[in-house]
């Protein structure tokens, strides 16, 4: 594609904000990771199938490679790195490496995104809640229970 024809797009990355020129077909996922070098969010299945590539596009869970990322101007987006705080790991983060949730690793960014929108807006959510909040994600080898554990355990330690 010629240079002509690429878009600007203005769009806050986990808090920074991003100038960059998109393809008219680039997804949101190719822009992230191609464009700015940011792999937290991962090329799964590329079809809106597996949860891999979940990031909150102003504050909602998204499969970023199904979103045309022409469409994110003026967006906020906050991916797995963007989670962090400052250096360390965020609760739901830490209680997922205690509890054993992550096992391979590679569905964990895209389960801790979709479940850090859960937690912000359920703060102690019910097991149900959270197995419905991950519900369109595919993990081959934690067996979900770790996962479901992690996150129910942050929403107790912080009622307590
Ligand atoms: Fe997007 Fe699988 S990579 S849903």
């Amino acid at each position: 594609m010629s240079e002509r024809s690429r878009l600007p797009l203005h769009v806050t990355v986990n808090g920074k904000p991003r100038e960059i020129e998109v393809d008219p077909g680039d997804t949101l996922l190719t822009l992230l990771r191609d464009g700015l070098a940011l792999t937290g969010a991962k090329r799964g299945c590329n079809q809106g199938l597996c949860g891999a590539c979940t990031v909150l596009l102003d504050g909602r869970p998204v499969r970023s490679c199904l979103t045309v990322a022409a469409t994110c101007s003026g967006a906020e987006v906050e991916t797995a790195e963007g989670l962090l705080e400052g250096n360390r790991l965020s609760a739901l983060q830490q209680a997922m490496v205690e509890q054993g949730a992550v096992q391979c690793g590679y569905c964990t960014p895209g389960m801790a995104v979709a479940l850090t929108a859960l937690l912000r807006e359920t703060p102690v959510p019910t097991r149900e809640e959270v197995r419905e909040a991950i519900s369109g994600h595919l993990c081959r080898c934690s067996g979900y229970t770790k996962i479901v554990d992690a996150a129910v355990s942050v929403a107790n330690r912080e009622e307590a």
